[in-house]
């Protein structure tokens, strides 16, 4: 598996982190260009790499750290999203009459075009979520959410590699709810900073 963050500031950051942490590479990128962003990316770790947003999109994993409304010209850098995995860490508080009737993730699903998409790494503030996951005894837990069952099973075996206890909550619109913001209002496992005993 390749994986790349589109979105290095707060979240993709914190995501970096996660990966350094555990030696596995990660491209990062946003619209600047990656000499810009490779003095952070280094700072972070060696397996964290700095690459332009084309060259960065040739990963099969991409975790999407960006503005909820910069999504869709995100979406634009691909023609199709075919054997593309999408892990969307994004949040909306937009009404959900500005989406269709859809929750941020079902909305954003629509212009990946052939992607197989998840949403994961949403629902814990930055900070926490770039410390170290594993404390004694236990794993923090994120929350994974997904209508393609098959797409759910590689994100839950990165989240475990990167240290976390994942809990899928089944299909966006049914247990996914649970992490999404619905109009202005936050679901209830956002900001619930879990952690799973070892078993
Ligand atoms: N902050 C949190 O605690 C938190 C918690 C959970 C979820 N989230 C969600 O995570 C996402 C990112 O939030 P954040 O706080 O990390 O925001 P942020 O600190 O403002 O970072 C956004 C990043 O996205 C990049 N970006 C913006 N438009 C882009 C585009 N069209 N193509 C490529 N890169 C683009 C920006 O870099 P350039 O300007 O260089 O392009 C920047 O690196 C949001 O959807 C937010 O709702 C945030």
């Amino acid at each position: 598996m390749s994986y790349t963050i589109v979105g290095f500031g707060k979240i993709g950051q914190a995501l970096a982190h996660a990966f350094a942490r555990k030696n596995i590479d990660v491209t990062v990128a946003s619209r600047r260009p990656p000499e810009v962003l490779a003095p952070q990316a280094r700072a972070i770790g060696p397996t964290v790499v700095a690459r332009s947003l084309r060259d960065a999109l040739e990963a099969d994993t991409i975790i999407l750290a960006v503005p909820f409304e910069q999504h869709r010209e995100v979406a634009k850098a691909l023609p199709d999203w075919k054997g593309k995995t999408i892990i969307d860490a994004m949040n909306s508080l937009a009404p959900l009459e500005e989406m269709d009737g859809l929750l941020s993730s079902a909305f954003a699903a629509k212009a990946f075009t052939g992607a197989r998409f998840v949403k994961a790494f949403n629902h814990l503030i930055a900070a926490t979520l770039a410390t170290d996951p594993v404390v004694e005894g236990g794993h923090r837990v994120v929350f994974l959410s997904s209508d393609d069952e098959d797409a759910t099973a590689p994100v839950a075996a990165l989240a475990k590699q990167l240290g976390f206890a994942p809990v899928k909550l089944g299909k966006i619109n049914e247990g996914g709810a649970l992490v999404h913001a619905r109009g202005r209002v936050w679901g209830p496992l956002i900001f619930q900073d879990l952690f799973k005993k070892e078993q």
